[in-house]
């Protein structure tokens, strides 16, 4: 089984390895209010086990400590920044990789190039243009797959229990493997084999990595490298086949293909957004349908905003854009679910924020799971409201931290 807490416990894992191998010096807290080590070698970690989640731990440490505060990975110290306020003050456009992206890389074991600004912001625009254009070529491909699930709901007695993860994770893969590799996803089994793999992967990210299992059991370590080897070479025959033959409808590895990329980074990147994208849309759509079944008015209010927007009509993409009140509904589901609690960066010049000066070298997490919950800037934070979003300032704010606007996530698309 599949949580949330995942996201945040395999960011913790990935920045205990990054702290204890890639950056072994020792710093000093530098006077920014925290919590002390309560191990000599593991440092706060047994809290942060303790809390349930790094998430959870992080609420706990702002509550006590305030906005900008400090613990331990380790014998490292870490700085977390817990409200928009002090994120604004440190957020640099020019230094920002999509820290999903970044973790999963780390994860697959492939090398994070810190690539030049220019060529981040190449390679973001690349990905904004490929997602856009897969769904575009693919759009009537994901009214048909919408339709059949929406047939199999709609021919259940009123009484019975809809498995929503299942099935919606049957829908995620389906429609988010066509639309990025394309026709050869067309055979029911070549689905499945892709969903097992896809289950292999995550199940150990989630789980194996987490209490290092996973390298005490040659079994299963040995089935998630089969796994990822599978998977990699079925990308590299995709690669080659639309390569070499032109093929009519466009997909997502298309535009990479097209793009200026090495082999490996197609590779690396068509690997990464197939697995994001089809975990991301099925957490987001489960969660959404999860939200508006606690909500009988807002399913009403969603309802009557399709109703006026396409009537009798067909759906279209370009009418998809107005539905306002629908993308206030999923932003609201971003931030209630919260989708991606935590996210990091290494601090690489000396730097301050608000009155606390920032070492070199300290890494540096933003607490978004913590910002998305302050009741400050969210009333009722628990709530599941989509008219807060009917404010433009609050949309503004939900872009400036990463969750829509330029600098959303290209797999949240
Ligand atoms: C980001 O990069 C641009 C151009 O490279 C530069 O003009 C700008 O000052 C940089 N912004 C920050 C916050 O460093
Ligand atoms: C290793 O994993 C396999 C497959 O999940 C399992 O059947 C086996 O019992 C595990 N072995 C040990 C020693 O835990
Ligand atoms: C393609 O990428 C290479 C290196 O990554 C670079 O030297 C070259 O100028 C790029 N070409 C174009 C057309 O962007």
């Amino acid at each position: 089984m599949l949580d949330f807490a995942i996201f945040a416990v395999t960011f913790l894992l990935v920045l205990v390895a990054a702290v204890l191998y890639l950056y072994p010096a020792s710093r000093q807290a530098a006077g920014i209010p925290g919590i002390a080590p309560t191990e000599e070698k593991d440092g706060n970690l047994p809290d942060i086990v303790n809390s349930g989640s790094l998430h959870e731990f992080l609420v706990n440490l702002h509550e006590k400590y305030g906005p900008v505060a400090s613990f331990w990975f380790g014998r490292r110290l870490v700085v977390s920044l817990g409200t928009a306020d002090v994120l604004k003050q440190h957020f640099n456009p020019n230094k920002t990789s999509d820290p999903f992206e970044t973790m999963l890389k780390s994860l697959l074991g492939y090398r994070s190039d810190g690539g030049s600004v220019s060529e981040n912001h190449m390679r973001r625009k690349l990905y904004g243009n490929a997602v856009a254009a897969a769904l575009q070529s693919n759009f009537p491909l994901l009214l048909k797959l919408s339709e059949e699930l929406l047939d199999k709901w709609l021919s259940y007695p009123e009484s019975q229990h809809v498995p929503l993860s299942q099935h919606i994770l049957g829908f995620a893969l389906k429609s988010v493997t066509r639309m990025i590799l394309g026709s050869r996803f067309e055979d029911e089994q070549e689905v499945i084999r892709f969903q097992k793999i896809h289950g292999t992967v995550w199940s150990e990210i989630g789980k194996g990595f987490l209490d290092g299992s996973l390298d005490k059991n040659s079994t299963r370590k040995t089935q998630y490298e089969d796994a990822l080897m599978q998977l990699e070479s079925v990308l590299k025959n995709i690669i080659k086949e639309r390569k070499e033959r032109d093929v009519s409808q466009h997909v997502f590895i298309d535009s990479l293909i097209q793009g200026n990329l090495t082999e490996q980074q197609i590779l690396e990147d068509s690997m990464i957004f197939s697995l994001a994208g089809c975990i991301i849309t099925a957490k987001l759509c489960t969660w959404a349908i999860c939200f508006l079944t606690t909500s009988e008015e807002v399913q009403k209010k969603l309802y009557k905003e399709i109703d006026q927007v396409f009537g009798k009509d067909p759906i279209t993409s370009e009418k998809i854009e107005q539905l306002r009140y629908c993308r206030q509904v999923l932003c609201e589901t971003v931030r209630t679910a919260k989708l991606t609690p935590v996210s990091a960066q290494l601090q690489d010049t000396e730097g301050k924020v608000g009155p606390f000066v920032i070492p070199k070298e300290t890494l540096i997490l933003y607490a978004l799971g913590v910002v998305l919950q302050d009741p400050s800037t969210w009333p009722s934070p628990h709530k599941f409201d989509p008219d807060r979003f009917a404010d433009g300032s609050v949309t503004e704010e939900f872009s400036s931290l990463g969750f829509s606007g330029s600098w959303e996530c290209p797999e949240l698309r």
